[in-house]
Formats: structure tokens, C-alpha cells, sequence
């Protein structure tokens, strides 16, 4: 039987579950929908790393250790130190050192090998994220002829950008091995043709075909999405809660939400400042709006995370500082994760969401609190222009420019004092936006495109590649 094999530097094994960032709740629809099996790291630093293999139904695990040295290298090096800020626009956060791409090569070429031993001619393979850029490459110089796609869940930016960082000659046009190079929107992928273009020559719209091969590099855009209707549901019970009614019984007023993982990316010092400038202009919120900033820690051996770590916790301290008394305070900052289903609540007993990363390549916060919504007495989205979602969002969310506290300022009193027609107008349009484009679709669309079929039969498509790979 074919199955789908999707790579990922994250798996959310049964044991394991969830994660916090979007790529693990995202694959979790796929994995429902076909058999699969989910290979990457086992999220454990070993001395003598082992691979182990867990079965669930008809989904199996493969997840490997790394090295301390691999995760220095790979992970904490050149994934997180490198391609993480570029692919963000943050070419000053970038610390380039050749040992990192060594090592980034290294764990690639390790997953390659782990696949070699198990994959079939008809399996499909489906590679996930910034971590497994040359992986295809690894794959085809191993002699897989699979159909092998690859989504890029983050931002690519500009080739001006992507230019300035060392070796990207060699690692960016590896893209190529791919059959199907996926984004989350058409700017991103935009970006990369314009890349192709500029240093490669080939047209800048479509395909590149590799040498006198019969595979032809594709691109797509498939912008993620969330289970809308099923998070509807979870966030009207979640509501009724003892946690979800403790936070709102504890909160005087209107309950304003950020949530995040603690990362540059996601702008949070500006909101916090944002925030303040809210506070300082409007008098009359004080004692009634309190800003709930849930913020779990993420990459913390990194400097940059330490120190931004440092700069969000004396903001918050300094909010409280000037604008509490001993009755009210203006923010809660906290660094624990929340399941899910709190999660959902919480969004529900949200007046206003503060979603203004400085670049994201979508943003599933933004989507799951729009899902959350009561569509009767709605709250308000408030959106950087600069996160993928906004493309979607754009005619129903309060877009803002995260760069300019003064503005998220003046749309947190905008969203605050927004009249029950307005809330429910904007939030019936992002609610038909968040339908249109459902998660449960969303791996067919990718795995449709990557065989090259209207929809997606795993069994013809499994057919398909084995016979590509008898003809090689
Ligand atoms: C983003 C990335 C994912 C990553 C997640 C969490 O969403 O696109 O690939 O898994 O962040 O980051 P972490 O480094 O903890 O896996």
C-alpha cells in the first residue's frame, strides 16, 4: 500500500503530542486522512543517539536522537542562527560559521540515510520546513526517484535578502530536487522565483527543468489553514471551563490576548510598547482592560531568545509599574505553554487579539481566534500586515503596522470601543475567509499538486511513482 512519508524536524509522536508552533497541528490533518509515515528528531540529545519507531494505527513514527554536536550545530547553529532570521528578514540577527552548514549538511544527510532504509518506490514523500532545505538533493544523489515535495512553513524573503547569506549558491538552488517547492503565500513564492531567476537564469513565473531529466521543479502557494469548524466547537466548550471562568471572573473588564511563542519573529516588545502608548492616551480603559500575554519559551539556549527574554519581562514589569494601583494590573505576562483547549477558551473570552508579528510566514494564532468567536458578541482581530494570515484577513481584521506602536495603540482603543455591528460584520467576513481555505483540504491540495493530478487517489499516485522509478 503507498503511504505518504512526511519529513519534519519536529514529530508530534503519540507520546509526545504537541508542540507548540503550527507545522505539528497542521500535518495531524494529514496524518488522519492516509496512512503516513512521520520521520525526524526525537526532540532527545544522546551520547549514542538510537532511532526508534512507534506505531498508531496506520501511522508509523520514525524519530531519530541527535548528538550534542548535531544540535548544536544543526538546530541551535544553522536552522535557528541562520536561516530562521534570514528567511525572517533579520539579516542582523544571522551568526554564519561554516562548522553550523557542516553540521545542518550532516543531520540531512542522516535523515536521508534513515529514509533510505525504509522508503518505498510508491511511497510519496512530503518534506516540512527550513531544517530540511538539501534534502531532496540527498535523497536523489542516494538514487530515490520518488516524487519528493517540500513546504516552506516560514517567510522568503526577497533574493536581495536571501543573497546576503554565505553559501546560499549552493543551498538555496537545491530547492530544485524537489518536484513541488510550497509556500504560504504568493509574495513568498514570488521571491524565490525572482531568486531563480536573478541567479539562475530561469524564467522568472514557473518551473525550472533540471538538466535533460524528465523532472521539473514546480511552484506553489498553499497558505495553511486551521480546522475551523472543530475549533468552533472545542473554544464554545472550553468556555465553560473552571480555568477559562476563573480568568474572566479575575479580570476587571475587557480582556485583551496575545499569544505567542518567545521568539524576535513575533514582535512582542513593540506590542508591549503599544500597549503602554494605549494606556497612556486613553485614561478612561484604565482599571478596565487587562492584557493577557501568554508566551511559552522556545530556543532558550540561543542569545538572541536569552535576551529578548529579558527585554519582554522588564517591559511587563515596567507597564505594571506605571500604570497599575493595588486593585488593578494592567498585564499579565506568563511563560508557561497552555493546551489547546484552554487556549481556545481563552481566545473566546478575548475582546481583542494582538497578533503583530514582525514577519510570519501565517500564523495559526490569528486564524484559531477568529475560530473562536462567539459570531453573536465577536472580539476584535488586530493584525500585522507583516504575518501571512493578513492576505487572507485582510478586509476584516485591523490591520496594523507592527513597527508603529502608536498605531497598535490607536486600533486597541479602536477595537475596544468598536460597536456590536462592526465586530460582527468584520468577523462573519475573516470567518468566511478561515471556511474557504480549511486544513482538512489543505494536505490534498499540496499532495494533488505534487503528483500532478486535479485530486488527490494515494493509490494512483502510489501506482504513478513506482513507475517512474521502474523507468529510471
Ligand atoms: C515554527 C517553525 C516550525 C517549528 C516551530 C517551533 O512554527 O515553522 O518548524 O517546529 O516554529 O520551533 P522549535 O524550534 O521549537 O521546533
Amino acid at each position: 500500500m503507498a503511504r505518504i512519508f512526511i519529513i519534519s524536524n519536529r514529530v508530534a509522536t503519540p507520546q509526545a503530542g504537541l508542540h507548540p508552533g503550527g507545522l505539528e497541528v497542521v500535518l495531524k490533518a494529514t496524518l488522519k486522512n492516509h496512512p503516513c509515515v512521520w520521520l525526524g528528531w526525537s526532540g532527545e540529545i544522546k551520547r549514542h543517539p538510537k532511532t526508534h519507531t512507534v506505531r498508531k494505527g496506520d501511522n508509523v513514527f520514525i524519530v531519530s536522537d541527535l548528538t550534542k554536536e548535531d544540535f548544536e550545530e544543526y538546530y541551535n547553529g544553522f536552522a535557528n542562527r541562520v536561516l530562521w532570521p534570514i528567511l525572517h528578514y533579520r539579516l542582523d540577527l544571522a551568526e554564519f560559521s561554516r562548522r553550523d552548514l557542516t553540521g545542518y549538511l550532516r543531520v540531512n544527510d542522516h535523515f536521508a540515510d534513515e529514509m533510505v532504509k525504509v522508503l518505498k518506490p510508491d511511497d510519496i514523500v512530503w518534506v516540512h520546513d527550513y531544517h530540511l532545505i538539501p534534502l531532496a538533493r540527498a535523497l536523489r544523489a542516494r538514487g530515490l526517484t520518488n516524487r519528493i515535495g517540500f513546504f516552506l512553513h516560514i517567510p522568503m524573503p526577497p533574493p536581495e535578502i536571501i543573497t546576503a547569506m554565505p553559501n546560499h549558491e549552493n543551498l538555496i538552488p537545491s530547492l530544485c530536487h524537489y518536484d513541488l517547492v510550497g509556500f504560504q503565500t504568493d509574495n513568498d513564492a514570488a521571491n524565490f522565483a525572482r531568486y531563480l531567476a536573478n541567479e539562475l537564469g530561469t524564467p522568472s513565473h514557473i518551473s525550472r527543468r533540471l538538466g535533460t531529466g524528465e523532472r521539473a521543479m514546480r511552484l506553489g502557494v498553499f497558505p495553511v489553514g486551521i480546522e475551523t469548524r472543530q475549533f468552533a466547537r472545542m473554544a464554545r466548550r472550553a468556555e465553560k471551563t473552571e480555568m477559562v471562568q476563573k480568568v474572566k471572573d479575575s479580570v476587571p473588564g475587557a480582556l485583551v490576548i496575545g499569544v505567542d511563542r518567545l521568539d524576535y519573529t513575533k514582535g512582542i516588545t513593540l506590542r508591549l510598547e503599544a500597549y503602554e502608548r494605549f494606556l497612556a492616551a486613553n485614561p478612561q480603559w484604565h482599571g478596565k482592560v487587562t492584557y493577557l500575554q501568554i508566551t511559552p519559551k522556545s530556543r532558550s539556549q540561543i542569545p538572541e531568545y536569552a535576551d529578548i527574554e529579558q527585554v519582554v519581562n522588564a517591559a511587563a514589569g515596567r507597564i505594571n509599574g506605571a500604570f497599575g494601583d493595588a486593585s488593578w494590573s494592567p498585564m499579565r505576562y506568563v511563560n508557561r505553554p497552555y493546551g489547546r483547549t484552554a487556549l481556545a477558551g481563552l481566545y473566546r473570552a478575548a475582546r481583542a487579539a494582538l497578533v503583530t508579528p514582525l514577519r510570519d510566514g501565517m500564523n495559526l494564532v490569528a486564524k484559531e481566534y477568529v475560530a473562536a468567536q462567539d459570531p453573536a458578541d465577536p472580539g476584535v482581530l488586530i493584525l500585522s500586515r507583516f504575518a501571512g494570515a493578513a492576505v487572507e484577513f485582510r478586509d476584516g481584521a485591523l490591520l496594523v503596522n507592527p513597527y508603529d506602536p502608536d498605531a497598535v495603540g490607536a486600533a486597541i482603543a479602536r477595537a475596544m470601543e468598536m460597536p456590536g455591528d462592526e465586530r460582527r460584520r468584520r468577523h462573519a467576513s475573516l470567518y468566511a475567509a478561515l471556511l474557504k481555505n480549511d486544513i482538512a483540504e489543505w494536505g490534498d491540495k499540496f499532495l494533488s499538486a505534487l503528483v500532478g493530478s486535479k485530486s488527490f487517489n494515494l493509490e494512483k499516485a502510489g501506482r504513478q511513482s513506482q513507475d517512474r522509478s521502474l523507468r529510471h
